[in-house]
């Protein structure tokens, strides 16, 4: 995104040139950011024998997917609707981890029927699929009994959490695999999403290390995603290549430990894997939302600029309280005066400017009436998110390199969403 003579361009093209053309409302990514966030992370992991899984929860649009794959990525899918698109976008089953949570052995079968790899999360499942399945290959989530993120809602280790299994039950996981003959090639964890501080991340880290070393068939050790990014103008950003040494020097020296010393470069090439598997760090910073002002009320207390999009769209800042970046696409750099930009549902929470307790005034560029909002850092967990709450169809979605735009995705009709027809 780059803005010239005060007007925002994104991949080169003006916001206002793309809407014209895709109408309003309108999910854009950038391709050249997309693949210089994974540039950045492949370079900043250093340790040789690494997966980066894409945790396409973040979004599962196929041509973004494609992008993903191309920079050399694998795929974490929670379910079987993103195990489908994973294939669909060209990723190879081994390149696919599926990780579950309260799923149906439906879900898990769909699975191995695809030969994905399943990352179990309760003794009772691994039970189960061990019965169903001995002798195969598994891998298992751990609750480290760290957590961290940027809200509650996101926190996935720590005694709260519904996720994995403790790691203090690491001899029944044992019992099991024995039991039923289960090769245990993996063990995973993820303890939460938007971290910006590497402490917590390397704390876990130790954790499944320390839980790792009970295993002998690893093939993997997947420290999960959650790498945080700016959201807030003055925000700092992750050191992404401290936090990568970090990760790659504390996996390094357990590799030497595990493979007995001197073997640590065959153990590299040929033995345990280090993976992680980000989603927002790919794909957020890469995504706007262009949407279009349809009406000004200017009331006492507040001016509300109303757009024709809402948390249908982008719920980030109605169910977590996040702040977006939001810009003026055509006086991006005006100056300010409180304004407060509200959806177009039929709710009051349907309002971008707030955090967890409200509405909350925002220093913007005076907007009017079919000037175009810009709603930053959309690309991950945006329309992947999104719904046709209030019957209102999902935006199309735009993906723009160089100065030329695709279209990645039709805007949804009512007739699919009413009648699941086109
Ligand atoms: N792995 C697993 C098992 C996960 O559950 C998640 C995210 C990730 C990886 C990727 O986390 P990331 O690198 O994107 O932080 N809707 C929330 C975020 C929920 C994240 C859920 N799990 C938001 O908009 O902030």
């Amino acid at each position: 995104m780059e803005i010239r003579d005060n007007i925002l361009h994104i991949g080169g093209i003006s916001a206002r040139d793309l809407v014209d053309e895709f109408k309003s409302p309108l999910y854009v990514y950038e391709e050249d950011t997309i693949r210089a966030r994974a540039g950045e992370l492949k370079n900043a992991i250093t340790f040789a024998n690494k997966e980066i899984k894409f945790a396409c929860k973040a979004n599962t649009n196929l041509e973004i997917m494609k992008v993903l794959k191309d920079e050399g990525m694998g795929i974490d899918a929670v379910s079987p609707g993103e195990i489908f698109a994973a294939l669909k976008a060209g990723f190879a089953p081994d390149r696919i981890l599926f990780t579950t949570n309260n799923v149906l052995w439906e879900e898990i079968e769909y699975a191995v029927s695809k030969n994905v790899l399943a990352n179990l999360d309760s003794l009772s499942q691994l039970r189960m699929f061990g019965e169903r399945f001995p002798c195969r290959d598994v891998c298992v989530r751990i609750n480290p009994n760290v957590g961290a993120g940027h809200h509650d809602h996101v926190i996935t280790g720590g005694p709260e959490s519904k996720f994995g299994i403790n790691y203090t039950e690491v001899d029944d996981i044992k019992d099991i695999a024995e039991k039923y003959r289960l090769r245990m090639t993996g063990i995973h964890q993820h303890i939460g999403s938007g971290i910006l501080e590497p402490e917590m991340f390397i704390k876990a880290m130790d954790v499944l290390l320390e839980t790792a070393k009970y295993f002998d068939d690893l093939s993997f050790i997947d420290f999960g995603g959650g790498i945080g990014v700016p959201y807030r103008e003055n925000e700092k950003r992750i050191d992404i290549a401290v936090l990568g040494k970090m990760i790659s020097e504390r996996f390094a020296s357990f590799a030497d430990r595990q493979g007995g010393g001197g073997h640590s470069v065959s153990r590299e090439k040929d033995g345990l894997k280090l993976v992680i598997e980000p989603g927002r760090y790919l794909v957020a910073e890469s995504g706007f939302l262009l949407a279009t002002v349809a009406s000004i009320k200017a009331e006492k207390k507040h001016r509300f600029v109303g757009i024709d999009t809402g948390f249908n769209h982008l719920v980030r800042p109605a169910m977590y309280g996040s702040y977006h970046q939001i810009l003026h696409t055509e006086k991006a750099e005006n100056p300010g005066v409180k304004q407060v930009i509200a959806g177009n549902l039929c709710e009051s929470g349907d309002t971008f400017t707030r955090d967890e307790n409200g509405i909350v005034d925002r220093d913007l560029p005076l907007f009017n009436e079919g000037d175009i909002v810009c709603l930053c850092n959309a690309g991950a967990y945006g329309y992947s998110m999104a719904s046709f709450y209030n019957s209102r169809p999902r935006p199309a979605e735009v993906l723009v390199k160089e100065g030329s735009a695709k279209l990645i995705r039709r805007r949804e009709t009512y007739e699919e969403i009413f009648t699941g027809s086109r």
